[in-house]
């Protein structure tokens, strides 16, 4: 059990969000609040019926209902009230900073203009008091002619977003095939991250690193299964954006008590925790600390590094970045 003294600091440390799909914070009350408003027809009866459905066998099982679940956004006041409603969670859970992830493809396939997705996640990004930036990511089980097709239809909003991504299906669907877009976005001066090693094996993890350059790993849990690898990672400080409520719920470990989160941190490896998609799997950044504290023998000076890990990960100027360190720092000498 988690001590009182260790829970309040898990709350009130400050902390940097890095893997947060802003369409995975969406409430099953915003949905249907959502659906109502722009007359969006839902399979599913009530809030409760829709609820009941989340019950994963692995990241294809949810994906279905997340791709459903975002049906219901077709205005930019509809992205802004989306955002707006995961800041005021973040904000409570003491998130100073957070780089918010967003999936054009899963709107203009249903009409929906990028503009209209872009304006009204980063308008709420500046209406907040938690510094917020974003990342435009690519659904991997598309082809790369439609990546490219989405990058170029982003550029005039190019000022809006810090980076991309690589999310959607993992298996059979590696890094290396979105090499030519990734390597148009870092000719861009766009910061790069992709999903790996949640489901897909240690192979995709190094084509992520050498073939997309990415300058950090969204999941990687699966890296402990290849020992050199491991040690690149921990060599090279190469952060990892770990989800703990996620991958129990996706079931890519049975129990939070064989989560390798500790056994990351033991290897050197940069891990940070994050919420994935705090509305489909049980929590937000504080529920999935807790989560964690509660089921491997983590204690303050873990905390104390996790808090730090999150900032030193973070795409930010290094002035900001070293401002916030100072902040975890003083928050844990006054403990
Ligand atoms: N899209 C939203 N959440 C995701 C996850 N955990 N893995 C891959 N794609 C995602
Ligand atoms: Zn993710």
């Amino acid at each position: 059990m988690l001590n009182d003294q260790l829970r309040r600091v898990l709350q009130q440390m400050p902390k940097a969000e890095l893997h947060i799909h802003i369409e995975g914070s969406l409430e099953p009350e915003l949905i249907f609040a959502l659906a109502e408003r722009n007359g969006v027809k839902l399979a599913y009866g009530s809030v409760e019926e829709l609820r009941a459905a989340y019950a994963f066998t692995d990241l294809q099982s949810f994906l279905d209902i997340y791709y459903a679940g975002a049906s219901v956004l077709l205005k930019e006041q509809d992205f802004y009230d989306m955002t707006m409603a995961y800041l005021k969670r973040a904000e409570a859970d003491n998130v100073r900073h957070t780089e918010i992830f967003f999936d054009p493809q899963t709107h203009t396939a249903r009409g929906v203009d990028i503009k209209v997705v872009i304006d009204g996640i980063y308008r709420a990004c500046q209406d907040s008091p938690v510094s917020a930036t974003l990342i435009l990511c690519f659904l991997r089980h598309l082809s790369e002619e439609d990546a490219i097709a989405t990058l170029e239809a982003a550029l005039p909003y190019r000022d809006k977003f810090i980076g991309v991504g690589l999310d959607s299906s993992e298996v059979g669907n590696p890094p290396e095939k979105f090499a030519n877009v990734f390597a148009r976005c870092r000719d861009l001066g766009l910061r790069l991250v992709a999903h790996a090693g949640e489901e897909g094996p240690p192979a995709y993890i190094y084509t992520a690193l050498d073939t997309l350059k990415v300058e950090r790993i969204d999941h990687g849990v699966r890296c402990l299964e290849d020992a050199e690898l491991t040690a690149r990672l921990a060599k090279e400080q190469m952060a990892l954006t770990v989800c703990p409520l996620s991958n129990i719920k996706l079931c890519v470990f049975d129990q939070m008590e064989q989560h390798n989160l500790l056994q990351l941190l033991d290897a050197g490896i940069l891990a940070t925790v994050n919420s994935d998609d705090p509305a489909y799997f049980g929590g937000y950044m504080n529920d999935n600390f807790i989560a964690t504290f509660e089921a491997l023998p983590l204690g303050l000076s873990h905390a104390h590094r996790l808090s730090r890990n999150g900032f030193v990960a973070a795409f930010l100027p290094e002035e900001q970045k070293q401002k916030f360190l100072a902040e975890v720092d003083a928050f844990f000498a006054k403990i």
